[in-house]
């Protein structure tokens, strides 16, 4: 039994990811960008994509806001909903890799658990966990939707941060964080995720 549903077989194919990657000339996996409200996730998600779109590179951005206009609609920001929504996303990252493509997730994913899981959804290695390690008062101060206001202002209920929990990763792969007052560029954070990524081939 596979969830609800019963008597499903696997259905294997002969072309599989490594015919894929071979062709593709590259190695399917996800990176998955956690953090606040305003930490720079989508940023940071665009700007390695257009880093990796111009090593030949194939991309895919699946952003929690984008994703929540079709697939996820349905979902709200309630406990269950926000577990489902990181579900949701960990499958569809898993079937982009397992296309070949590298797969830049980019959601709050406040749940440390439900992140563990999308994890584990992967072999070793290829799952990549970027923190952007971003106060909340920068993120607040930012605040480039106007949420945050609202949220303080008791106009949102549950925002993550204010009347929310987030739970920072414990072993991220990669740590992004603001040196002292000094922000690193889109650009600076995107290449040393490529740095990484090249660094593990
Ligand atoms: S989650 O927690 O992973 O399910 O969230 P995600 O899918 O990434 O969506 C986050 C964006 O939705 C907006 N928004 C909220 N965020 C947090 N809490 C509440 N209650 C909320 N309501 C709306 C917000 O613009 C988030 O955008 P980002 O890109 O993170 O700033």
């Amino acid at each position: 039994t596979f969830g609800n549903s019963t008597n499903i077989v696997w259905h294997k194919c002969s072309v599989e990811k490594i015919d894929r990657q071979e062709l593709v000339q590259q190695k399917g996996c996800v990176i998955w960008v956690t953090g606040l409200s305003g930490s720079g996730k989508s940023t940071l998600a665009c700007a390695l994509s257009r880093g990796l779109h111009t090593r030949g590179k194939l991309t895919y951005i699946l952003d929690g806001d984008n994703v929540r206009h079709g697939l996820n609609r349905d979902l709200s920001f309630k406990a269950e909903d926000r577990a489902e929504n990181i579900r949701r996303i960990g499958e569809v990252a898993k079937l982009f890799a397992d296309a070949g493509v590298i797969c830049i997730a980019s959601l709050i994913s406040p749940y440390r658990n439900d992140r563990d899981a999308c994890r584990a959804l992967l072999p070793e290695g290829d799952f990549i966990e970027v923190f952007m390690n971003v106060p909340l008062q920068v993120c607040e101060a930012r605040d480039p939707k106007g949420l945050y206001k609202l949220a303080r202002a008791g106009k949102i209920k549950g925002f993550t941060g204010i009347d929310d929990p987030y739970e920072p990763p414990l072993n991220s792969e990669i740590e992004l964080q603001q040196k002292g007052a000094v922000c690193a560029s889109p650009c600076e954070m995107a290449e040393t995720v490529i740095s990484y990524l090249e660094e593990k081939g």
